[in-house]
């Protein structure tokens, strides 16, 4: 918790130091290139997409759900970190588009169980966290499309 507190902090202040923002960079967020950073901004919903961008850091944010679209525009993404926030519901469309995505983080959220279905057609991914999460059991064939998964 403390390198997450001091990290946020760190970050917020980089963003004020920096000051300037892209064009199309999202309010509230701060772009190098194509990547995204997010964190620590009291964000419940994903911000309105960067076109092209590989990496979106939503990390210490609020959000608590994704519905089919939060994450339309995002497709060339590589990564996306939505680590520590309240998400306790995805629904089955929510990644599905994100046909780039490598690494996914959702640790430390309220899911309660997962949905085979979040990660079909993600064949890129290879690593996926959901540690700190409400967990009660995985599916047996959850990861059964995820030929490329090495880490959990
Ligand atoms: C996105 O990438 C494509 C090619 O990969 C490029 O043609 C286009 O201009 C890029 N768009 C933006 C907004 O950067
Ligand atoms: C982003 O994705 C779109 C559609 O998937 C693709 O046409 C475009 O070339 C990608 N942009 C980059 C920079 O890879
Ligand atoms: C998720 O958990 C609830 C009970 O907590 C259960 O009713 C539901 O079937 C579960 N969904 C999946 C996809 O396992």
């Amino acid at each position: 918790m403390m390198f997450t507190y001091h990290s946020c902090v760190l970050v917020m202040i980089l963003a004020l130091c920096t000051g300037v923002t892209r064009g199309q960079c999202p309010e509230k967020c701060h772009c190098e290139g194509l990547r995204v950073n997010c964190r620590g901004q009291k964000l419940s919903t994903i911000p309105p997409p960067l076109p092209n961008a590989t990496d979106l850091d939503l990390e210490n944010n609020l959000l608590a759900t994704l519905t089919d679209d939060s994450l339309r525009g995002w497709q060339n993404l590589t990564t996306l970190d939505l680590t520590l926030n309240m998400l306790a519901s995805l629904s089955d469309d929510a990644f599905k588009g994100l046909q780039n995505l490598q690494k996914l983080y959702l640790y430390g959220n309220r899911l309660r169980n997962i949905s085979r279905k979040w990660f079909k057609g993600l064949t890129q991914l290879h690593t996926l966290e959901l540690g700190l999460n409400m967990l009660a059991s995985l599916p047996d064939d959850a990861f059964k499309e995820l030929s490329n998964l090495e880490t959990l």
